[in-house]
């Protein structure tokens, strides 16, 4: 069989490269088959665009293929392309031959009805297959090339740092463990402590919560770099945002202060907006219609990208929760982290737009954090956004090693002899250097209107689940 002879669907109904009356091969998955006396009509849908095409043909009887021919069934179908009587379609094909190449029969779970996103989570390996995850998926993969042309476009370099890791970055202690001990006869010390030395690396091992220490080891090296591949992270936080495995972009600039730092974050969120609208422009649309019910998506992300994101210091953003009148669960003291609920008042109540946040407490901010000239506050910022919260959070880093000295004795972390390298570079022609962390999730669900991290992952990891 020639496969390659097939045209995709996103080659006549997206890019309108393909002429009304042309022959065409057809390969994909049966949505609906509806048969009358006279006339049959199988909806296919090949995965390439949002659109399906219908495939029309005129003597049912005849076809003896249809009798079997259910929802989920693959098919090769072979017709001319012609202009469609139907409504909201352009064209659709007229048929000469038709086979299916794998039945599907009643069991298919995915039967042409309304399925809620719960309902789709545990059938994960087959959702793919539907308008809704099929728009989540395709927007993804060019939001990730627009990561990389961004990026790339700036003059970043891209690099890897390890997913297998001896440190923990953010300092949460939210680690997943990798080891080749036998849990069921652990190497002891005298003392009766685990013996890590007896283990794979000869040191306790994590799985990367964070790829910056080593990106910061790249940047003051290459000048700018970023990085985008998988972290790992054992919160027990069973939330609607938070994922145990999921993929974060950190760019890190040489030369670069806080003020650099919210100037790349609002650009390239902007870039990574625009690229959706123009590039994803059917997918976009459904979402508007059937994700994001009550607001109009697309002219958000549009207003998101003409205007300027709000920028204000965490002591503002406290005085402003203080003064809002509003009743909320935690209630807001200087010195304490902000919730979730007063972020969302931030964002979407306040000022209705992405609101970066700067300046926080050095108390609850990683030891990395460049120490303001107050000494009490770090030149950290967090980009929060509507629906979703916080995307991306980031600082200018600590550059005097003395000062770093400090913050980490007074963070009280004893192991910082395994961060000498860390140090190296505040030793060694250190220069004032700045970066952030976007959750690439987290952006893909603000740009897609979806609510839950669970549905913008392929397959999710979180508390509980790790199926497929
Ligand atoms: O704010 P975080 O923890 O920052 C860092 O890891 C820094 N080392 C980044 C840097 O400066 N290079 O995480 C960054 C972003 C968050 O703003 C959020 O969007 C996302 O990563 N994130 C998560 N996304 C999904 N599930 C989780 N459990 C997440 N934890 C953080
Ligand atoms: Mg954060």
């Amino acid at each position: 069989m020639d496969y390659k002879v097939r045209t995709r669907l996103s080659r006549i109904l997206v890019d309108d490269a393909v002429e009304a009356n042309a022959d065409i091969t057809i390969l994909g998955w049966v949505r609906t088959v509806r048969v009358s006396k006279s006339v049959a009509f199988v909806q296919i849908n090949d995965g390439s665009c949002m659109g399906s095409i219908q495939a029309v043909v005129g003597d049912p009887e005849n076809w003896p293929v249809l009798q079997g021919l259910l929802a989920g069934a693959s098919v090769r179908v072979k017709g001319k392309l012609v202009p469609s009587q139907g409504k909201g379609q352009k064209y659709e094909l007229a048929v000469d031959s038709l086979e299916m190449i794998g039945e599907a029969d009643a069991t298919y779970p995915l039967q042409p009805k309304r399925h809620t996103l719960e309902f789709m989570r545990e059938v994960a390996h087959l959702r793919p297959r539907t308008n809704t995850f099929g728009a989540v998926y395709r927007t993804k993969s060019k939001l990730a090339y627009a990561v990389h042309r961004f990026f790339q476009e700036h003059g970043f370099y891209y690099i890897h740092t390890p997913l297998i890791s001896t440190s923990d970055c953010e300092g949460a202690g939210d680690l997943f463990r990798v080891t080749s001990l036998d849990l069921d006869n652990l190497p002891r010390l005298e003392d009766g402590k685990i013996d890590w030395n007896a283990d794979f690396f000869a040191s306790e091992a994590f799985l990367a919560v964070s790829g910056q220490l080593e990106g910061e080891l790249l940047a003051t090296a290459l000048g700018d770099i970023y990085t985008f591949g998988p972290t790992f992270r054992a919160e027990n936080s069973n939330t609607s945002r938070h994922a145990s495995e999921f993929w974060m972009i950190e760019p890190e600039m040489a030369w670069a202060e806080l003020s650099d730092n919210m100037d790349l974050a609002e650009e390239f969120l902007k870039y990574l907006f625009r690229f959706a609208l123009e590039e994803c422009a059917d997918d976009m649309a459904f979402f508007n219609k059937w994700i994001a019910k009550d607001y109009d998506l697309c002219k958000m992300l549009e207003s998101v990208v003409e205007s300027k994101f709000k920028r204000i210091t965490y002591t503002e953003a406290i005085d402003i929760l203080n003064k809002s009148g509003q009743k909320f669960e935690y209630p807001t003291k200087w010195g304490e982290d902000l919730a979730t609920e007063h972020e969302r008042y931030l964002t979407e109540k306040k000022f209705k737009k992405p609101v970066i946040v700067t300046d926080y407490p050095e108390s609850f901010k990683p030891f990395y954090m460049r120490t303001n000239d107050d000494g009490k506050t770090v030149a950290a910022m967090d980009v929060l956004v509507p629906g979703v919260g916080e995307i991306i959070g980031g600082s200018q880093r600590e550059e005097r090693l003395d000062v770093l000295n400090a913050r980490i004795k007074k963070k009280g972390m004893t192991d910082m002899d395994n961060y000498y390298w860390y140090l190296d570079i505040r030793k060694y022609g250190s220069v004032p250097h700045s970066g952030f962390g976007l959750g690439f999730e987290r952006a893909v669900m603000y740009v897609t209107g979806m609510t839950n991290i669970r549905d913008v992952l392929t397959f999710p990891r979180v508390p509980r689940w790790a199926k497929f």
